[in-house]
């Protein structure tokens, strides 16, 4: 059992990460002086890669890592990090890895037409490899983070959310791609159908594990790990997983008087009013035990799969996932 830290489980795949890494750099090259002003600024920033590690290891446990699993590696890393450009635009973040964001140093239309860029070059490289496979899966993924992030918006504005329509957003903006990543990396090393399923059901648990524990660092992460505004979800009037829990635990009246506040107020005290309320309900301990459900349905995908280093290593990924704190 290896557990901890993400060098530590990428060890099966060290010298294909390399592969990747080459690959994904050489693919934001542009001769747009700008263009490869922001792919440089980018290239610097620490990214877990998480998405690409995945990739990978479902190629290895699937039959074993070729050429186009580096190609599909670097397709999701290109498209995550086009759609964390977007992301910022719409979430209005001014922070992202530590860094300014793109969109603080460059405005939003630099920002809105880099990550249509690189969401191109992702899409070029599985033309070049003649991936059409790989290019009828990835327009299905757009499609679905695309709606995921636009159904939160109507959410948002309305501040109406259940617990049902939350699983769908996140299911669709972040499960929806880990999911690929799974896929892709199965299909560039197997045929058999049932790889292929079992690595899809992983992926959408491990992606939904993901983002509700990205929704609880929101809560009581530390900006010196994860990069990003403790409290950005709640200034953003977001209502995610421990908030949706807690403001189900109390009566009607105060959960309005709560629901008042994420409208109307917006500054440190009514951020910290939220969260608060949110630590008393136990709205984090609801969200960390939903997080380890998810895992267990993880670990039971990969039952069908032989013993080996690769399949340890996703076991493991999925205890860093729920357990991360950056
Ligand atoms: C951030 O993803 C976006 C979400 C889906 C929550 P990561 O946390 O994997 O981002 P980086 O690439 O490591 O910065
Ligand atoms: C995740 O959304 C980004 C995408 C899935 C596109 P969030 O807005 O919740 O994530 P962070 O906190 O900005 O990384
Ligand atoms: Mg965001
Ligand atoms: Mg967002």
């Amino acid at each position: 059992m290896i557990k901890g830290t993400l060098s530590e489980i990428s060890k099966p795949i060290k010298s294909e990460l390399v592969q990747f890494s080459d690959l994904f750099k050489a693919s934001m090259k542009s001769k747009v002086g700008l263009v490869d002003l922001i792919a440089r600024y980018i290239i610097r920033q620490k990214g877990k890669k998480i998405r690409p590690l995945v990739v990978l290891l479902s190629a290895k446990v699937s039959g074993g890592v070729n050429e186009r699993t580096y190609r599909g590696a670097a397709l999701v890393e290109l498209l995550h990090t086009a759609t964390l450009i977007h992301d910022d635009v719409v979430d209005n973040a001014d922070k992202r890895r530590g860094f300014w964001s793109i969109n603080a140093i460059f405005k939003n239309k630099v920002a809105v037409l880099m990550g249509d860029y690189l969401l191109s070059r992702g899409l070029m490289i599985a033309v070049d490899g003649k991936d059409f496979d790989f290019l009828g899966v990835i327009s299905n993924t757009v499609k679905r983070m695309s709606e995921g992030e636009l159904l939160q918006i109507q959410k948002t504005r309305k501040l109406d959310i259940d617990e049902e329509t939350y699983f769908k957003i996140i299911s669709d903006k972040t499960a929806s791609l880990l999911e690929t990543c799974c896929l892709i990396g199965s299909m560039s090393s197997s045929d058999n159908p049932e790889y292929h399923a079992a690595l899809r059901r992983f992926g959408e648990s491990i992606g939904i594990a993901f983002q509700i524990r990205d929704d609880i660092l929101d809560y009581e992460g530390s900006f010196s790990l994860t990069g990003k505004p403790v409290g950005g979800d709640i200034k953003e009037k977001k209502i995610t997983l421990p908030l949706i829990y807690s403001l189900n635990q109390v009566s009607v009246r105060e959960a309005a008087s709560i629901r008042r506040i994420i409208k109307n107020e917006n500054n440190k005290e009514s951020v910290k009013k939220i969260i608060e309320f949110v630590r008393q309900q136990n709205g984090i301990e609801y969200a960390v035990r939903t997080t380890i459900k998810y895992s267990q349905q993880a670990k039971e995908a990969l039952k069908i799969f032989p013993e080996s280093q690769s399949k340890i290593a996703l076991e493991a990924l999925v205890d860093f996932i729920i357990e991360r704190k950056n």
